[in-house]
């Protein structure tokens, strides 16, 4: 298992994350190699069939950091710090240290918050960073990066999240030029989600690379595999087992 302390030697190596919310999808994710588990707030849309990230809590987060923390023992474990539940130094070292204790090794916060990023260091919660698209308090999905004073933005809050202590960064919907200058200047590892080639690592989301269901997918989500398919099929012939009672055998 990588350590927060072995995250450097991502700067290296290709980072794989991707995202995970419970107890079966979090073995078969370990057993596939996958490096860094992320249960991510994105769980209130693809799980829970929610509108915005801004609609799950702690209680949420606790829940399936537990249930992904039973099904992957030997995996980095991160987990979304929820809306709110960072808001000041002391709130988020609270529950960062309960997140900890459901299993995560590691948090990610939104934005650049350097004063929680430092007081979560210094209390022994790692932290990931997230700069680009932030879903928790975006006006508009659009990509980040085309206009001069937002690349400064990043830019800077990438210098200073890595001064702050983060150890990784995930650069989400963002110029595929801005994220490799960020991944150029940051000594901690880069993780991109829509922010092209030139990162460290990568993440996507589970639903949306294994092709889990038919909702919208992002425009840089690859399909990986069709398991939407395969579930309607194996239920369409359960369903008719059952009605012409072929199911089940005598
Ligand atoms: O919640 C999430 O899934 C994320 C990824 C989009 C990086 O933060």
């Amino acid at each position: 298992m990588i350590l927060a302390s072995g995250f450097a030697r991502f700067k290296r190596a290709p980072l794989v994350m991707a995202t995970g919310y419970d107890f079966p999808f979090a073995g078969i994710l370990e057993e596939a190699g996958v490096d860094v588990i992320l249960v991510g707030d994105s769980l209130a849309n693809v799980v829970l069939g929610l509108q915005s990230t801004r609609e799950v809590g702690m209680a949420e987060m606790l829940l399936f950091t537990g249930a992904v923390a039973r099904g992957a023992k030997e995996t980095h474990i991160l987990s979304d710090m929820p809306f709110g539940s960072d808001s000041d130094a002391a709130t988020a070292v609270a529950n960062g240290k309960r997140l900890r204790a459901a299993g995560a090794h590691s948090v990610k916060l939104e934005g650049a918050k350097l004063e929680v990023v430092r007081a979560l260091t210094s209390e022994g919660v790692p932290v990931v960073g997230h700069l680009g698209l932030l879903p928790q308090t975006a006006k508009s999905f659009k990509q980040v990066g085309r206009d001069p004073a937002e690349r400064d933005e990043v830019l800077r809050s990438a210098d200073d999240l890595a001064a702050a202590g983060a150890i990784a960064m995930v650069l989400e919907h963002m110029s595929a030029d801005l994220a490799a200058e960020v991944t150029r200047r940051v000594p901690v590892p880069t993780v991109g989600i829509g922010a092209g080639p030139g990162t460290d690592g990568q993440v996507l989301v589970l639903h949306d690379f294994l092709g889990m269901h038919a909702g919208v997918y992002p425009p840089f989500a690859h399909a990986f595999a069709d398991l939407r398919a395969a579930a309607l099929a194996g239920a369409k012939d359960y369903c008719r087992a059952v009605r012409t009672r072929a199911f089940p055998a005598p």
